[in-house]
């Protein structure tokens, strides 16, 4: 009980629950995180791909970039903290995960209401008329690939200086204005507007719980912080917040 011992939280099913989170989470996995040490920027390769990339974001050279990445992410499998997610959907009445991640495996874990805030690298998207494309293999059998309409395909996922989808965007404020529960986990917190769904949270009056191996630039405001890895800590505090509210039947992800 010492997680819990610094929340004083009970489980209650009818909890609006918003968790929130960054690359971090899937660190365990095996995916690299953005920024500080295992970050995918170390690798020389990625950075000579991503410096190639670039808008229109429909090149070969941008998929090039891409299906490198989407190669490391499918040796990757979801890790326990992915599956109590899961496990934490079926138990509250009101849950709802938003990530900044594109690795898609969150999906892969079976989490069914998620917002991806910055897309999906599973996906392509077509610059004329905004279809959505399903591209689950890798490798694909050409770069750039097309659309039906024969318009080449850019990746799913928002750029810096790009706006996020405004209805993902206006369902991410509505669920953290409505939280009594949220957890900030494997984000350092630094990109807007993600960052600012915790402080919003906050403000409206909900106790947020931030996971995460380093201090924070969020730290300071959240209702309590721990450090250590998502994937040791989040099952185990998901499991005393169970055992506080006597419940038996919950399932376990491990
Ligand atoms: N468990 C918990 N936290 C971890 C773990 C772990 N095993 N490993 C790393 N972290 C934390 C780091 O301490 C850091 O705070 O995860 C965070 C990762 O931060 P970033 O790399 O900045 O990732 P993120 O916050 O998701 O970045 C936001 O930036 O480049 C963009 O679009 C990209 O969605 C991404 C956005």
């Amino acid at each position: 009980m010492e997680l819990l011992e610094r929340l004083t939280i009970i489980p209650d099913r009818a909890q609006q629950v918003v968790v929130l989170t960054g690359a971090g989470i899937s660190a365990e996995s095996g995916v690299p995180i953005f920024r500080g040490t295992g970050s995918m920027w170390e690798d020389p390769l990625a950075r000579r791909l991503a410096a190639r990339a670039g808008p229109p974001w429909n090149t070969k050279a941008t998929w090039e970039f891409y299906e490198w990445r989407r190669a490391l992410v499918a040796r990757c499998e979801p890790n326990t903290a992915h599956r109590t997610l899961v496990a934490m959907e079926s138990y509250f009445t009101n849950f709802c995960l938003i990530t900044q991640n594109v690795d898609g495996l969150h999906r892969r874990a079976g989490s069914k209401n998620l917002l991806e805030l910055h897309g999906n690298m599973w996906q392509g998207r077509c610059p004329s008329d905004g279809a959505l494309v399903d591209l689950p293999d890798t490798p694909l059998s050409s770069l750039p690939p097309y659309h039906s309409c024969g318009t080449a395909l850019r990746p799913h996922v928002v750029q810096f200086g790009e706006p996020i989808d405004p209805t993902i965007l206006s369902e991410s404020l509505k669920a953290s204005m409505r939280a009594d529960l949220f957890f900030v986990i494997g984000t350092s917190g630094v990109v807007a507007p993600a960052r600012d769904l915790p402080l919003l949270a906050l403000n409206k009056g909900a106790k947020v719980i931030e996971i995460n191996r380093e201090e924070t630039v969020l730290t300071p405001h959240v209702t309590v912080s721990i450090r250590g890895k998502a994937a040791e800590i989040l099952p185990r505090l998901w499991n005393e917040l169970l055992e506080k509210a006597g419940v038996r039947d919950a399932p376990k992800p491990y």
